[in-house]
């Protein structure tokens, strides 16, 4: 019988998951993120749109599951995330006419945000996604031309740190973001949070979402930038862990690639390879990295089954369609 994958990794960090209320309320999927993780975040229950639909409308009740299970288990939460471009309702950015709100108002809604979710959780989640992915893909620019960034500009960043910190002194806040291995964004990365440091802003990990593929990150690319976040005495944390069985090449990423899902056992072994070398890296990296958590249970539900490509099974987990562990499981928890 094989042991729970936190309990292997018990000497290195905390591993978690990311849960919807639906995996909680099924039998079989609860008992196997109760045996296999020490952490768990929502998937999108603490997203600013699913918890925050309206100014006055606050929506608790999946968001307080996800918690309640966490504390009835003796795990630990990840909350994330609460200033993001994406889930983000309008309203935020709106005035009473419907025209673009001004600066101001912009953040006293966020602050209102973050002091109302962050608080509601104090001290049951240890910490949070505060900024997601605010920097972009592009070569130019380095701060995503989002709404946040239109009508705030950069000080939004630094304001949302803020807000969460007061609503919660203890808890350990991250900024966020994908594609953190390739240098141009890591170095864009860098420079904001070395500016958030220097102005005293209260950040203390980075995370590095980890939607990796058959054919990224390099072990080279991924150790530096879990050393160039933690020379800066942040934490890091592996927050979105999934291996796609497709490369990031712009053909298989593209929405029109092919849907039929082609699991051929050539890509298995690719898929199997780069995680044990992604875990082999986290496990040499153990005073930098904090937690490493997968991007949903099992290869039963996926969000990249509908991303890009809409219908495409991507198998990207640990754990099979039954919810049994698949060889890639027992590769990563082999090792002295
Ligand atoms: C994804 C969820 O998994 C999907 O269910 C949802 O439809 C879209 O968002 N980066 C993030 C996560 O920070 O919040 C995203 O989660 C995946 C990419």
């Amino acid at each position: 019988d094989v042991k729970g994958l936190q309990e292997y990794y018990s000497s290195y960090f905390t591993m978690g998951v990311a849960v919807s209320p639906r995996s909680l309320a099924s039998e079989a999927e609860s008992a196997l993120i109760k045996k296999h993780f020490g952490s768990i975040t929502a998937e999108n229950v603490m997203k600013p749109g699913p918890i925050h639909p309206a100014e006055d409308t606050y929506v608790w009740g999946p968001a307080d599951q996800v918690v309640e299970f966490a504390q009835a288990n003796g795990m630990k939460v990840r909350g994330h995330t609460l200033c993001w471009h994406n889930q983000t309702p309008d309203w935020f950015f709106k005035d009473e006419n419907g025209n673009t709100a001004s600066k101001e108002l912009v953040l006293s809604r966020l602050k209102k945000h973050i002091e109302t979710v962050v608080g509601r959780y104090k001290g049951k989640i240890y910490a949070w996604d505060v900024v997601n992915e605010a920097v972009p893909d592009s070569p130019e620019g380095t701060y995503r031309d989002s709404q946040w960034y239109k009508i705030v500009g950069e000080e939004y960043i630094a304001r949302a740190f803020e807000y969460a910190h007061a609503a919660d002194p203890d808890a350990i806040l991250f900024y966020n973001d994908y594609n953190t291995e390739q240098p141009k964004k890591r170095e864009k990365i860098l420079t904001i949070v070395k500016k958030l440091l220097a102005d005293g802003v209260p950040i203390h990990g980075v995370g590095l979402q980890g939607h990796w593929s058959i054919n990224d990150p390099s072990a080279e690319e991924l150790e530096k930038s879990i050393n160039s976040f933690a020379d800066l005495g942040l934490t890091v944390q592996i927050t979105e862990l999934d291996v796609s069985v497709y490369s990031n090449s712009p053909e298989e990423r593209s929405a029109t690639a092919p849907q039929a899902g082609v699991f051929t056992p050539e890509r298995e072994q690719k898929q199997l390879e780069r995680y044990k070398m992604i875990m082999e890296v986290c496990r040499k990296n153990k005073d930098k990295l904090s937690g490493i958590t997968f991007w949903n249970v099992s290869d039963r539900t996926s969000w990249l089954d509908n991303f890009p490509v809409r219908g495409r099974k991507n198998f990207p987990l640990l754990f099979d369609q039954n919810l049994q562990p698949k060889k890639v499981f027992f590769e990563v928890t082999s090792f002295e």
